[in-house]
């Protein structure tokens, strides 16, 4: 077990989202982002997790809770801020919670995008006795607290951390800002926050202000710099929340081409949990993926498709529009099957090697074998399909009585006609054929032609009546 515990603020309230929703449970990549904080926290192996709450608390910790993942084996610890009186207030919230032999690595709720290794070079950099502060030069430095060195100069020892709105005409003008993220002694730590008081420009208690302490205790201050502005980038605005979703899916993008994805467009793609894909994959442009979905070697995602939950076997082609959505239970799509396009797949939809789902056919909690095929216009819900069965355009298993959901059979080698209604629970024997047009009640026999529709009756000569002659 490592001593590396992690502390992350997040009870500030992010007035600019304009949002009910807390700030740090707005979604990224469709993970809150405090969600994205703690799973980098889990690649860090600490031992814990702080996390400080205040604006939304109860939703904030509920949340958290939930979505814990199960590489998350760290003890995860919630205290609350109330009122924020400012990030060194924040922290000594956290104090009590702290054991004296951890390094501490304070964290923001809504920075999403730190990684994890930038992170162990913070650690590194600290060597369990030293001040490290992540730093980053940025041309507009507005707003940001501002590393202060000696002499003014870019080698010198740090001095201080200067907010903003604290800071001298001269100090403004340094460009290497603090990133919000630090990673220090507990036991230094703690003696440092006792002397922290709120006499500045925002009559805040300010974290950064630990610095001079430090400084003034002789304990070394370093900063470890880094080029990658995403990775400190936090979420104030739904612009920001934009800027650094693309930001994240591009990202996402090129590692899928580095393992040999072909992509149509890297910047049209939307990975929205995880995305396994073995050779030869290509996708087109538009497609959102969520939870976990697979692709088998040489699968083919055309343009538009919106897949989440599913595993799509070797040599499957899904064409353009088509909707798979497995939830819960999942979908399966067989090796070489053809899917759309306009096809929708809903959960417990299993189709084996070769099935054909063609434009508008819906399949739920349906099992279909090899080489079955629904073409056109058509639904299966809660159905066993066999082998090579051909279901006819506009054909429909009435699986629900208005209470309960029923299960129709057709056995291998059916052909069901066009325009039929297969009214569960019923079983199709094999090698059968349905008229189209039937409305089936009963069972059918293997290998017998089915009827089940008014008989066609033709009158001759028929006069169609005319109106009467004024
Ligand atoms: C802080 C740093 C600044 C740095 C910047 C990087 C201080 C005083 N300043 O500025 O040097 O350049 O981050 O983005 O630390 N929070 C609480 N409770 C509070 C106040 C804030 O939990 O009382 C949380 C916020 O929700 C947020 C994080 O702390 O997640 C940082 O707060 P924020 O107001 O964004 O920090 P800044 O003042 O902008
Ligand atoms: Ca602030």
């Amino acid at each position: 077990m490592s001593n590396i515990d992690i502390v992350i603020m997040a009870a500030g309230k992010g007035t600019r989202m304009r949002s009910r929703i807390p700030k740090v449970l707005q979604a990224l990549a469709g993970r809150a982002l405090l969600q994205h904080v703690l799973d980098t926290a889990a690649q860090l192996s600490a031992r814990k997790a702080v996390v400080i709450t205040g604006h939304g608390a109860d939703e904030v910790e509920a949340a958290c809770v939930r979505n814990r993942g199960p590489a998350a084996d760290f003890a995860l610890q919630f205290v609350r801020q109330e009122p924020q009186l400012g990030t060194g207030h924040a922290v000594q919230q956290a104090v009590p919670a702290l054991e004296d032999d951890g390094i501490v690595v304070v964290l923001s709720g809504d920075v999403p995008l730190t990684q994890a290794d930038t992170l162990f070079h913070l650690i590194a950099a600290s060597s369990g006795n030293k001040l490290a502060l992540l730093t980053l030069e940025q041309s507009n430095p507005a707003g940001y607290g501002r590393i202060v060195r000696q002499g003014g100069n870019a080698n010198g020892a740090v001095q201080a951390i200067v907010e903003h709105k604290d800071a001298t005409e001269a100090q403004r003008l340094i460009t290497e800002i603090y990133s919000g993220i630090m990673a220090v002694p507990a036991l230094q730590l703690k003696r440092w926050l006792a002397r922290l008081d709120n006499k500045n420009a925002q009559g805040e208690y300010y974290l950064t202000d630990i610095v001079k302490f430090a400084v003034a205790d002789g304990v070394p201050v370093v900063a470890y710099k880094i080029t990658d502005a995403v990775q400190v980038a936090g979420v104030n605005s739904p612009v920001q929340l934009a800027e650094l979703e693309r930001a994240f899916q591009l990202r996402q993008a090129h590692r899928l081409m580095e393992e040999g994805v072909r992509l149509a467009d890297p910047a049209r793609i939307d990975v929205r949990g995880d995305l396994s894909c073995a050779h030869d994959v290509s996708i087109d442009v538009n497609c959102v993926f969520s939870g976990q979905v697979t692709l088998g070697e040489g699968v083919s995602i055309g343009a538009n498709c919106v897949i989440s939950n599913a595993v799509i076997d070797a040599g499957a082609v899904i064409h353009p529009f088509t909707h798979i959505d497995g939830e819960a239970l999942g979908v399966t799509v067989g090796a070489g099957a053809l899917i759309g396009p306009f096809a929708r797949l809903r959960p417990g939809a299993r189709l084996g090697e070769e099935v054909h789902i063609g434009n508008f056919v819906e399949v739920k909690n349906s099992t279909l074998a090899k080489g079955a095929k629904a073409n056109h216009l058509a639904y299966l819900g809660d159905a066993t399909v066999g082998e090579r069965v051909n279901y006819g355009a506009g054909s429909i298993t009435a699986n629900y009585d208005g209470a309960n959901k029923h299960r129709t059979v057709i056995e291998a080698d059916v052909h069901v006609g066009s325009n039929c209604v297969l009214v569960a629970p019923v079983t199709l024997g094999a090698g059968g054929t349905v008229g189209g047009g039937s409305t089936i009640t009963k069972d059918t026999p293997a290998g017998a032609l089915s009827v089940a529709r008014g008989k066609q009756l033709s009158i001759a000569n028929w006069a169609r009546p005319k109106k009467a002659a004024k």
